[in-house]
């Protein structure tokens, strides 16, 4: 009987990635995904250092998965491994162990594809593994295939670690240094994925438009340039990716916006800040004006581009008057979504040794002030919708029976009463009612053709 594997993911997409290939190593020892971790044979908790409540999160967890393990192995049910992967481990490792000891396995993001090795090491007991190198071997090239019918919307990552050092981000701790895949090596694993489904695709990377490798034709790529590789893969119909860094983004990325129809036009690019002078403090190494440079560029190459973005509130020093810039840039730009953070000092970032850290009350303040006026813009972008027509690829059942529910090219979620059949598709829809978080929408007539037109309905 297969051993049940359950694991539970935090933080980034990159994380969401991980867990998957975890799964993929651990199938051939005979795991296969539950989704609960009651009975579990092993329970993988894929964690998030980002901010600390995101690492806080991890010990409240390890305290309810202690109790599930130990009614599993009293009531003589065999054993329940517990790990603790991901970000956490990578940069708490020893401190976990402390504090938890009846956890048997922590590993980094960059060891995983040692799994088998770890766990022979664990069920020979006699102490936990700690595997939080970063090892000279990549780790890419030790993953097995995928297995199976995929997702309609697929995750790859191309990139991983980030030199960007902004001064809050413990990223190029936790994650390493820059690290680019093979062209080769993506492209392979796209056209796997096309084949296992996938009808779009995320490119992802801590800082992904830093992306440069050797390509298919022996020359140095970068990220523009491998997207229009990828742009001809047959049955590939959406390309996307992420995070971006502003100073990565070059004249060959944006020009493919305009030109590669498959880039969907809808661009995180994070600025965390509209003041020049936090700008500076953060080392994110552009100022406002050029971020808005590069905003207007990707505007002029793919007009309808919709564009989200991070921003940090209350970053050590922060004034009134900083922050009043922030709004200035929302306002200017104009979002059509973000994510927005109140600063948390982490241990071994140089923001955390800064003077004038930031009261709470303050940094509360401003964070309701920025979401609701990025609340506001979310809710204008979403009516620009309203009768509307565009394809939407089906992803997955809706809430209510008999919705299909999928994503428009600008991430929107979009409900339409339909069967099931048409999940993994893309079909033409009009937008019929904008609701607070979703679009509902109805298939035009036009888009559902007969038999021999199912090709018809791709985007
Ligand atoms: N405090 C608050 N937000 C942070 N982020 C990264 N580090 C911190 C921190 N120390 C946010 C940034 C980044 C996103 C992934 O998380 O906005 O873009
Ligand atoms: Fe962190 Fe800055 Fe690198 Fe993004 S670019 S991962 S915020 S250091």
């Amino acid at each position: 009987m297969a051993k049940k594997l359950f694991i539970k993911t935090y933080g980034c997409q990159m994380n969401v990635y991980d867990s998957a290939r975890m799964a993929d190593v651990l199938r051939p020892l005979g795991y296969a995904p539950a989704d609960s971790p009651d009975g579990a044979d092993m329970v993988i908790l894929n964690t998030c250092h980002i901010r600390e409540k995101a690492a806080e999160k991890v010990y409240s967890e390890l305290g309810r998965l202690r109790r599930l393990k130990d009614a599993k192995e009293s009531g003589g049910d065999g054993r329940m491994v517990i790990a603790v992967a991901g970000c956490v481990a990578q940069a708490e490792g020893e401190e976990i162990l402390a504090r938890a000891p009846y956890v048997d396995m922590v590993f980094g993001p960059q060891t995983y594809h040692r799994l088998p090795e770890m766990v022979a090491q664990a069920s020979r007991a006699g102490g936990a593994v700690l595997d939080v190198e970063f090892p000279v071997e990549a780790k890419f090239d030790h993953l097995p295939d995928h297995e199976g019918p995929g997702a309609a919307s697929a995750f790859l990552s191309i990139q991983e670690g980030c030199d960007r050092f902004c001064t809050f981000c413990v990223v190029p701790y936790t994650r390493g240094s820059e690290f680019s895949r093979d062209a080769v090596a993506i492209e392979a694993e796209a056209r796997k994925l096309v084949r296992a489904g996938a009808r779009e695709i995320t490119l992802l990377g801590q800082n992904v438009n830093a992306w440069h490798g050797e390509g298919t034709d022996g020359r140095n790529w970068r990220l523009g340039r491998l997207i229009r590789h990828l742009a001809e893969i047959d049955g590939l119909d959406r390309i996307r990716y992420t995070t971006s860094h502003p100073r990565d983004m070059d004249d060959e990325l944006i020009e493919a916006h305009g030109a590669v129809d498959k880039l969907m036009p809808y661009l995180h690019l994070p600025v965390q800040s509209g003041s020049d002078r936090i700008l500076a403090a953060m080392n994110r190494q552009h100022t406002a004006d050029d971020y808005l440079r590069i905003v207007g560029k990707l505007r002029h190459a793919r007009p309808d581009l919709a564009l989200s973005s991070d921003f940090i509130v209350g970053f050590p020093g922060e004034t009134d008057a900083d922050f009043s810039a922030t709004l200035r840039l929302i306002n200017d730009v104009g979002y059509a979504g973000a994510y927005s953070f109140k600063y948390s000092a982490r241990p071994g970032t140089p923001a955390a040794e800064m003077e004038y850290q930031l009261p709470e009350n303050v940094s509360d303040e401003r964070l309701a002030g920025l979401q609701q006026l990025l609340g506001e813009q979310e809710a204008a972008f979403h009516r620009t919708k309203l009768g509307a027509e565009f394809p939407v690829l089906f992803e997955k059942p809706g809430r209510k029976p008999g919705q299909v529910a999928g994503r428009s090219p600008w991430m929107q979620a979009v409900v339409v009463e339909a069967p099931e059949t048409l999940i993994g598709r893309i079909a033409d829809c009009r937008v019929v009612e904008v609701g607070a978080h979703s679009l509902h929408g109805e298939i035009m007539e036009t888009s559902i053709g007969d038999e021999s037109g199912a090709e018809r309905i791709c985007a």
